[in-house]
């Protein structure tokens, strides 16, 4: 589903370390390679679920990472686009504003529209976890061409 020329590469962070400031002495290898596979990406592409009206503990974690130590901010400048999928009827609003609010912290630039909000997300997948939705399919498309724009966007008037 991705535009042209485009290449996603998916991170999955739920295994890391909780961050903790006594780690930063030596940050473990596989936040190294995080962090580096951050620092070399165009432009990021957060998924989380909503947990507490808030994003995953699992992603709040890794944003930890990849914004320390100090002066090593690893998301500095980068485009990025949210998607959130929930059980519930909201599809994570709640957690896609929270992220928002980070991401001024993290000196990042999200794309305001589409929003990708799954809501009933249980719905909506099939049994090899294809999302089968067409409306969802289609804002997902449209997610990801709005985000290649933006990060082109911005590289040009650099
Ligand atoms: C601890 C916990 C808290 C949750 N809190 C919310 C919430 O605040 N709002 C919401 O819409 N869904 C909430 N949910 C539902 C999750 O968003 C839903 O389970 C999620 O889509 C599952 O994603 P996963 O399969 O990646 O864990 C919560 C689920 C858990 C386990």
């Amino acid at each position: 589903m991705l535009p042209e020329g485009a290449a996603l590469d998916v991170h999955d962070v739920s295994a890391f370390p909780l961050f903790n400031q006594d780690l930063e002495v030596e940050i473990p290898a596989p936040i190294r390679r995080f962090k580096e596979k951050v620092r070399r990406a165009d432009a990021i592409l957060f998924a989380t679920p909503e947990h507490n009206y808030s994003i995953s503990a699992a992603l709040k974690n890794a944003i930890e990472w990849g914004n320390r130590p100090e002066k090593d901010n690893s998301w500095d400048g980068k485009p990025a686009a949210i998607m959130s999928a929930s059980t519930s009827p909201r599809g994570g609003a709640r957690a896609q504003l929270h992220l928002r609010q980070i991401m001024v912290d993290l000196n990042m630039y999200p794309i305001n529209s589409p929003q990708l909000l799954l809501a009933r997300a249980q719905q909506h997948f099939d049994a090899n976890m294809k999302l089968t939705n067409l409306e969802f399919r289609g804002i997902l498309r449209e997610l990801l061409t709005s985000l290649v724009e933006w990060t082109r966007r911005l590289r040009s008037s650099a």
